[in-house]
């Protein structure tokens, strides 16, 4: 992802249906508050409206072909990609939806989608029967649970005479939930966060380590969600096989006691720390130089305690810092959260069961916020999505902090 430059971009997408011309007042709605608008169409909208008509209103190449010239020296759809702040697609019909859906990118408008990092709003617009289709809401669905935005369509007479819902939401509508987007996008500008992901490795000989089955996939989406708000982000990670997400400093260690070296030396420049590692309690006692031969195994592996991370930092952070742990239970889950929350002085804890199929590795989780005075629980989400849910609870959180 490029740096995000002063003015934000939007990208509106626009594609094939009759809310096409509403996408004018939508370009020019979102311009006037101070957006620079890049349009991308598909062949079929251009039957609708021409490019000429949103060139003339944004000033911009309008993009609808993969295969035309070049307006710059990079790959056209990934140089709007990378601009786009947020993306917005107003009318989007039944056919786009499905094609996002099923990751499909077969012209200029769905390659832009699936290559962009920033927020994706949809706007879809057809006929009621086509927008109800259980087909259809599978893929909305889908979309959803992926983190794409939707502004529902509207009720009332359809251009192909029936009356239902299936209209294109009202442009000043949409452009509210594209400004609102963008201005998320950079909510954490100028705070620090500090995450921890991964497991820890606790070696008994150079080959052997107790460990656990953490992917780090949590943790990284919530640092590279962070990063993409605006956060200066630190992330300490056990030994996972993600790359480094863009913009972000990248520590990785290997033990309990290293990421705890790693974590203290960060904390103080801090001002939200996100532990979702999964930090193994215990090390062997002892480290065997030599790997140990099959012939001298132990009968016992004595175990020491590791210190308590987290702990330490809410003993130290007199409310300073906003802090949050995770919860990994496989029963009680609000009863154990709430303990981890008052024994570790944090603000708010993650807490998720793991005594299914949810939770170390998997791309999904069902997690519940649990605070002092409320526990929220979310579907099943894409660890991503729920990294964007964290990020809004700790946004207010700062905010609070902030003007106290
Ligand atoms: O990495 P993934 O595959 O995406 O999996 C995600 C996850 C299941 C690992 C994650 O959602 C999760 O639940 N992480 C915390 C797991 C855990 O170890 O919980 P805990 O109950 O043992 O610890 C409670 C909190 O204290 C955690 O925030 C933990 O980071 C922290 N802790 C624990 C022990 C320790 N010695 N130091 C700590 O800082």
């Amino acid at each position: 992802m490029s740096p995000k430059r002063e003015q934000q971009t939007i990208v509106v997408g626009v594609t094939g249906g009759i809310g096409a011309y509403k996408a004018c007042e939508l370009v020019r709605d979102v311009m006037r508050r101070g957006f620079r608008v890049k349009v991308v169409m598909t062949e079929s909208a251009t039957r609708f409206v021409t490019p000429l008509t949103f060139r003339t209103l944004t000033g911009e190449p309008v993009a609808v072909s993969l295969w035309a010239d070049e307006p710059d020296a990079k790959v056209h759809h990934i140089s709007l990609a990378e601009a786009a702040d947020v993306v917005v697609i107003a009318p989007c019909t039944a056919n786009v939806i499905a094609k996002l859906a099923h990751g499909r990118a077969d012209d200029m408008l769905t390659t832009t989608v699936l290559a962009t990092e920033a927020p994706v709003i949809v706007a879809p617009a057809m006929n009621t029967h086509m927008w109800r289709k259980e087909v259809t809401q599978a893929n909305v669905s889908a979309l959803r649970a992926r983190g794409y935005a939707f502004v529902e369509p509207g009720h009332g007479a359809l251009a192909c005479g029936d009356v239902g819902e299936g209209r294109l939401a009202e442009p000043a509508l949409i452009a509210d939930a594209a400004q609102a987007e963008a201005c998320r996008a950079r909510d954490l500008a100028g705070v620090h966060v500090l995450v921890t992901a991964g497991p820890t490795h606790e070696p008994i000989d150079p080959v052997r380590f107790i460990g656990n089955r953490s992917s780090g996939k949590t943790g990284f989406a919530i640092a590279e969600e962070a990063a993409r708000r605006g956060a200066r982000v630190s992330l300490v990670t056990g030994p996972v096989s993600l790359p480094d997400p863009f913009g972000v400093e990248v520590v990785r260690v290997t033990t309990a006691l290293q990421m705890r070296a790693a974590v203290l030396a960060r904390f103080d420049s801090s001002d939200v720390v996100i532990a979702s590692a999964a930090v193994a309690d215990f090390r062997p006692a002892t480290f065997a130089s030599g790997k140990i031969k099959t012939a001298d195994a132990p009968d016992a592996v004595v175990l020491a305690r590791n210190p308590d991370i987290l702990a330490e930092l809410g003993e130290a952070n007199g409310g300073r810092a906003v802090l949050v742990g995770f919860a990994a239970e496989t029963s009680d889950v609000v009863t154990y959260a709430r303990e981890k929350l008052a024994g570790k002085r944090l603000d708010l804890v993650v807490a998720n069961d793991v005594s299914g199929e949810l939770g170390f590795e998997t791309d999904e989780n069902r997690v519940m916020f649990v605070s002092a005075d409320a526990a929220e629980e979310l579907p099943v989400l894409d660890k991503r999505v729920i990294a964007r849910e964290l990020l809004d609870r700790i946004a207010a959180l700062v905010d609070a902090r902030k003007s106290l």
